[in-house]
């Protein structure tokens, strides 16, 4: 079968597994849900591999979904080989409180081209395709947005932008600017999707470095254009127990990457394939992407891809028993899974 509907039917059955979970204070079972999903469906596809570049940790951490784990067909040597960036559910802690926020998501690109991003903070700018050619990060997110603004030659463009302390000064001179921000928890790969659906021009701020190169893809496949820079644990944390040995940590990878918090990462040096793919699916959702909603046997979901510039936007209806007789795996998910 073709992988854009394998890849595409594994976020949407990964977001169903989850579903038990969500409004259960769980962030844990949210996650595990998903990540067993992604193991169950795509353990018996034929005719690629992925390699996991981003997922759930290295193996010693994460038992499923980890760092250099090959899923798909492990049998035949000829089969192509496909990075992958993973993230079972981004967002688990508004599952986990069912408001706004979750998705399941994936992208993958051709062997070799996707970087292995460290456990670090990234700050992001993605924007819609219009302003591919416009933006310039090393300039200060700023400048960048009073040049969007003579573009457009108008005030309130629409920004989102997650909602954490480090975040409040530059909330406040968004709104001096006439910016109008949209606040959210979690899940700035779920605000970039919004962007590429049309329901803001852009999203600014200090996130996961992990999402980052989601994003980065989501960013090449749809026409939209991504800038990023690393950020130090000690910038956002300070005082903590592990800011030290976090920074170590940090540093050794920047340094092997020849990369330093000075460095201006484009889309394109995270993800260096043209026709990367992206996919997801919403949980709790929100935005463009509604919530999962079960009714009288039904599971209902929405799922997304990008690929060549070409973005698409699904209504997915599972119809649980017809599935259950037709396809085991899910069944097995399915009954696994029941809320
Ligand atoms: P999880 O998927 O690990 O729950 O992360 C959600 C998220 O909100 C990301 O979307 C975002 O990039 C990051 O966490 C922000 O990190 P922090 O919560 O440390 O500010």
């Amino acid at each position: 079968m073709n992988k854009d509907i394998i890849l595409l039917r594994t976020v949407e059955v990964a977001a169903i597994a989850s579903y038990k979970y969500i409004g259960m204070k769980d962030k844990n079972m949210v996650d595990q849900a998903a990540v067993e999903a992604f193991e169950v469906m795509l353990r018996n596809e034929r005719g690629f591999k992925l390699k996991v570049v981003n997922g759930e940790g290295e193996l010693d951490n994460a038992p499923m979904l980890y760092v250099n784990q090959f899923l798909g067909d492990l049998n035949d040597p000829e089969v192509p080989t496909f990075d992958v960036s993973v993230d079972p559910i981004e967002g688990t802690n508004p599952a986990a409180y069912n408001f706004a926020g979750s998705i399941s998501t994936i992208s993958i690109s051709r062997e070799n081209t996707m970087l292995q991003m460290p456990e670090m903070y990234m700050e992001k700018f993605f924007v819609k395709d219009k302003y591919s050619n416009l933006i310039n990060l090393s300039e200060g997110i700023i400048n960048n947005v009073l040049r969007l603004q003579e573009f457009e030659n108008r005030k309130d463009l629409r920004c989102i932008i997650l909602d954490k302390p480090r975040h409040n000064k530059i909330i406040q001179e968004l709104s001096k600017l006439g910016v109008v921000t949209r606040l959210i928890q979690d899940g700035d790969v779920l605000a970039a999707i919004d962007v590429v659906n049309g329901e803001a021009d852009f999203v600014y701020g200090i996130g996961g470095a992990p999402e980052g190169c989601l994003m980065a893809s989501l960013a090449l496949a749809s026409g939209c254009k991504m800038q990023s820079r690393l950020i130090n644990y000690n910038q956002i944390w300070p005082n903590e127990k592990e800011t030290e040995s976090r920074m170590e940590k940090e540093n050794a990878w920047m340094s092997k990457h020849n990369i330093d918090t000075s460095s201006i990462l484009s889309d394109y040096d995270l993800v260096s394939d043209e026709r990367t793919r992206f996919f997801a699916a919403g949980l709790t959702a929100g935005g463009s992407l509604k919530p999962i909603k079960y009714k009288k046997g039904k599971f209902f979901v929405n799922g997304f891809m990008a690929s060549h510039g070409i973005v698409r936007n699904f209504s997915s209806i599972y119809d649980v028993n017809k599935v259950n007789n037709l396809k085991p795996d899910i069944k097995y998910l399915f009954d696994k899974y029941k809320r």
